[in-house]
């Protein structure tokens, strides 16, 4: 198989890394060589970077937040991902160069043109295969960030944003969707983690051809009773 980079993206609690994990232990069950990766955080130096500018209380400005996500990304892709890639592995990365887009560009309000730039530089132009973008209202991902129980709750600065900052994020999300059909799959992330997981491995599988999963063999009739 040849391999391939697929990322998920969504605003934060949209309930991609729970998907994420769940599909990653599909395709290895199914026989696929992965990588599961993140960003920011993908590398020794990515977790580095992200402690240092993403938790922490200290004023980051937003030229150097966009440049720090950039740097993650650059080690991320040349010392990982396309060396997985050449290996013919399937890279799973939770989030990827749209999230630079949605959150710097639209979220802190970027130009376009700038934010492309830098993820050009910092990508060299490495572009996923296939993007699964969770969506749900941003109430309800705020609901699920702050619910007591979550494994999800309040960790970093950018989880501290408002409501507003995230309807801008969804919405450019919405506009890559748009933009690029093909590559950019809208999974309505507002069901239960149950059915969603059924569509993301309907689509990921049907991406990469991968033959429908054996069918379990009906339980055999019992002996003829009757007899
Ligand atoms: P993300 O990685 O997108 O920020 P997570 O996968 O960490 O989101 O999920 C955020 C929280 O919501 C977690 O507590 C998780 O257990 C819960 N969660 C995930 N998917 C669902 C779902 N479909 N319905 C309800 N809660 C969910
Ligand atoms: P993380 O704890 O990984 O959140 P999540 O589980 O929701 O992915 O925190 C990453 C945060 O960084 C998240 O709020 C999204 C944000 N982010 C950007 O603003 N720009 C980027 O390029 C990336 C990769 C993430």
């Amino acid at each position: 198989m040849d391999g391939k980079l697929i990322t998920l993206e969504g605003i934060d609690g949209s309930g991609k890394s729970t998907q994420m994990r769940m599909l990653a232990g599909e395709l290895r069950l199914r026989g696929v060589e992965i990588l599961q990766t993140r960003e920011p955080g993908g590398t020794p130096l990515g977790r580095r970077l992200r402690a240092a500018f993403l938790e922490t209380e200290e004023d980051v400005h937003p030229m150097a937040e966009l440049l720090l996500f950039a740097a993650d990304r650059a080690q991320h892709v040349n010392y990982l991902i396309k060396p997985a890639i050449a290996e013919g592995k399937i890279v799973l990365s939770d989030r990827y160069a749209d999230a630079t887009f949605a959150y710097q560009g639209a979220g802190r309000g970027f130009p376009e043109e700038t934010v492309s730039e830098v993820i050009k530089l910092a990508t060299g132009g490495l572009t996923p295969d296939l993007t699964l973008f969770f969506d749900l209202p941003v109430e309800r991902a705020l609901v699920r960030t702050n619910d007591e129980d979550s494994d999800h709750r309040i960790t970093n600065r950018m989880d501290q944003e408002d409501s507003d900052f995230y309807a801008r994020v969804r919405q450019s999300y919405l506009g890559i969707a748009d933009r690029e059909p093909d590559r950019f799959r809208v999974v309505d992330a507002d069901r239960s983690i149950s059915e969603i997981q059924h569509d993301v491995v309907e689509i990921v599988t049907g991406f990469l051809e991968l033959p429908a999963p054996e069918k379990k063999a009906k339980p055999a009739k019992p002996a003829d009773e009757s007899a």
